[in-house]
């Protein structure tokens, strides 16, 4: 696998994308999970913010500690599905800008149609965090990369749940520069490109709809 793309095998990770896959995990039960495996994937997409030093005055003397230096994050959820991993990713980062990008697939040509895209306005400043439970094909998530860069974003992460072969080797073709991290990796996409076995259609399941 590429070193620019991260799995997570923690354990709880693991275990909580298992309940999320299975077929009989209503939609209040997938929301919850989505919301905690963002958080702690969340923990470590986090990991490379730079921190500087600052002197704190502690009930008993100064110390010598690091803060965050305010290099600035927004979280881009693709709609509707990456929707559900925003919370987690806020809990983690409160003060982090959220921006919105639109796509739904095609069903006959499976190619993503934009129908809106509203980004924090100094989002070339800032890490950007890309949103989206599944990279099956790629095409949404290569189309929201280049929407972002044209807005002038430099540095984006892609972080996904359940992720293809064939969807992390597209997404690297066409983006190198993009970082992708995922809790799973599939084999296959099947004939209306879905993941398999994957976990169904992640944005019905998140909220009920069919
Ligand atoms: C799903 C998913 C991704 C996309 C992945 O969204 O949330 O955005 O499909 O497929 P791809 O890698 O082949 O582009 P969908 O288009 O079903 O829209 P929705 O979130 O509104 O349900
Ligand atoms: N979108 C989904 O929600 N699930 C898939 O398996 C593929 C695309």
């Amino acid at each position: 696998m590429n070193n620019n793309v991260f799995v997570f095998d923690h354990p709880l990770i693991q275990h909580k994308i298992s309940l999320l896959r299975d077929k009989n995990t209503s939609s209040k039960e997938f929301r919850e999970l989505t919301s905690e495996i963002s958080m702690l994937m969340g923990y470590e997409v986090t990991r490379d913010i730079p921190l500087k030093e600052v002197e704190i005055e502690t009930p008993i003397g100064l110390a010598k500690t690091k803060v965050i230096s305010g290099k600035k994050l927004a979280f881009v959820p693709i709609l509707r599905a990456g929707l559900g991993m925003v919370d987690g990713m806020l809990k983690l980062v409160p003060m982090a800008r959220v921006g919105h990008i639109g796509l739904y697939r095609d069903h006959e040509t499976l190619e993503p149609v934009e129908y809106y895209c509203k980004l924090p306005p100094d989002v070339r400043e800032r890490d950007v965090v890309l949103l989206d439970p599944m990279l099956a094909t790629a095409g949404s998530a290569c189309d929201a990369v280049k929407f972002i860069k044209d807005y002038g974003a430099k540095s984006i992460k892609f972080v996904c749940l359940i992720a293809s072969k064939h969807g992390i080797e597209r997404l690297n073709r066409e983006h190198p520069d993009v970082g992708i991290y995922c809790a799973a990796v599939d084999e296959k996409l099947n004939d209306i490109g879905y993941i398999v076995p994957g976990l169904g259609d992640a944005g019905d399941r998140l909220f009920g709809t069919k």
